[in-house]
């Protein structure tokens, strides 16, 4: 093939969301070379979508890399896992210096650091990049987190812009930082995706037990939607709750098993932030709250045995209670996403990354599934710089302060009911750990000054300590082992 003939981008991987990437990249005038190991996965997209663009299907996986211009650039969307590193393993024989691979599925970051040393090493580039926003999102414009080398960006980057959602003129999608960085910060929006979705079902719990309907619920997530809250997971919030099931004429909700699943990044998220030792409590109890809901028998025996209040709630003034329920929301998931960018940030000085939090708030602005109208205000907030956390950013921190008194009386209301609100209470528990002058640690360097000689500071005076507890119970000197 003459190499001005060649191919702009190639795309291996022909599910839903490679095909819808490929087309987006073909309707914004790039020439996209496609293959997929079963040929007639490749054949179906060109036949039903071939007018959007030019395609380049290949059959083999030896001409669609000869189809491509160089430097090559290689979009992988097969599911993670094994099939990226099969994908990668038969590549790299076909592949020249300073070609670039792109693996833009859920992959989990260590991997991608593994993976990008073996290319390197070999002159390739690797980029793991965090693709957000589902099926329509990788058609029309999703947010894009591209790792790897910054020279592989110069190469890759201005078509990932192109082809990602924009907001004002500016793309969703900036070079995150090396190896894998991108898919570490994909990661931990899914964590944070976790934490809103289950923050969201816990304003509905509450909402249901005041006794509202479902068009009431839907009309209310629509008003909440329309403020503070706006974003898009509050908003198909309220289309899900509309929604009547064909069959039997109930709203859907009520006829979908009562089990969440999850694929594993909620899970890797807190994961790492226990690595890290970084506080993620509202992303870790969204996990364990989709977990107990997939835990039948468990569920069925604590039904049985376990007694509780009638998770009625019994309000004198039940729009004051709402507005109250969608405050502790709000005050929540600021929570949440404080602790997902909090999380960024020590991974970044770990992993030498050198990530911009404001950027990323940036890039979540359009496309992903965390987008929302919260995150102008994060970026512009972290843009000021010097913030240690989004919690104490001053315009912030009087927003929290202004709901406060309605978080706790929501948290409290629920609890005597017995309706389980896990992350509304963790991110409360987080926000009185974080501002308490003295919290409970001095009993707990006590205790394991006790049992375990592990020792302690003084407020005093400086210098480690030990109190001989099994001896005459006075104070020595003691070595450094806090
Ligand atoms: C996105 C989504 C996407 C996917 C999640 C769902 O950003 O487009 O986060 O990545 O929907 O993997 O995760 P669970 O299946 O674990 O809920």
């Amino acid at each position: 093939m003459s190499p001005e003939n060649r191919a702009d981008v190639g795309v291996i991987g022909m599910a839903v969301m490679g095909s819808n990437l490929a087309r987006n990249l073909a309707r914004n005038g790039y020439s996209v070379a496609l293959y997929n190991r079963t040929t007639s996965k490749t054949e179906a997209v060109v036949a039903e979508h071939g007018g959007e663009g030019d395609f380049r299907p290949a059959a083999e996986l030896e001409d669609f890399v000869a189809s491509l211009e160089r430097p090559r650039r290689i979009i992988s969307m097969v599911k993670a896992g094994r099939g990226t590193d099969a994908v990668i393993d038969s590549l790299i024989p076909l592949l020249e210096e300073g070609d670039i691979v792109v693996d833009g599925g859920n992959s989990q970051f260590e991997d991608t650091r593994r993976r990008e040393r073996k290319l390197r090493e070999l002159g390739l580039h690797f980029v793991g990049a965090g693709i957000s926003g589902g099926e329509v999102g990788a058609l029309e414009g999703p947010s894009i987190m591209p790792g790897g080398s910054r020279e592989s960006y110069e190469a890759l980057g201005p078509i990932l812009e192109k082809i990602s959602a924009h907001v004002d003129g500016e793309p969703c999608c900036t070079w995150i930082g090396t190896d894998g960085a991108g898919h570490y910060v994909k990661m931990v929006h899914n964590g944070i995706e976790y934490a809103d979705i289950q923050a969201i079902g816990e304003a509905y719990e509450l909402l249901k037990a005041l006794g509202l309907t479902y068009g009431e619920m839907a009309d209310i997530f629509a008003t909440w939607n329309t403020g503070d809250l706006d974003s898009y997971l509050i908003e198909i919030t309220s289309e899900v709750l509309r929604k009547v099931d064909a069959r039997t004429g109930k709203p859907l909700v009520e006829v979908i098993v009562d089990a969440a699943g999850m694929k594993g990044t909620g899970t890797w998220t807190v994961q790492s932030g226990l690595t890290l030792g970084t506080p993620l409590n509202t992303i870790a109890e969204s996990v364990f709250a989709r977990a107990v809901s997939s835990h039948p028998s468990l569920r069925k025996a604590a039904q049985a045995a376990l007694d509780g209040p009638d998770q009625k709630l019994h309000v004198e003034d039940r729009d004051a209670f709402i507005e109250q329920i969608r405050q502790a929301l709000w005050s929540s998931k600021v929570v949440a996403y404080a602790q997902g960018l909090d999380e960024i940030r020590m991974a970044s000085k770990e992993y030498g990354w050198d990530i911009d939090v404001s950027e990323v708030a940036k890039i979540w602005r359009a496309g992903c599934i965390i987008r929302a109208k919260l995150l102008e205000r994060i970026r512009s907030e972290y843009a000021a710089g010097g913030l240690v956390s989004l919690l104490v950013a001053p315009s912030v921190a009087q927003d929290l302060a202004d709901s406060q008194e309605a978080w706790r009386n929501v948290v409290a209301q629920a609890v005597a009911a017995g309706v389980p609100v896990p992350v509304f209470a963790a991110a409360l528990a987080h926000y009185d750990l974080a501002r308490a002058p003295r919290v409970n640690a001095a009993l707990t360097q006590g205790l394991r000054d006790y049992f375990g000689a592990h020792t302690y500071l003084r407020t005093d005076i400086d210098g480690v300590w030990h109190t001989d507890w099994s001896g005459d119970g006075s104070e020595i000197p003691g070595e450094d082992m806090h």
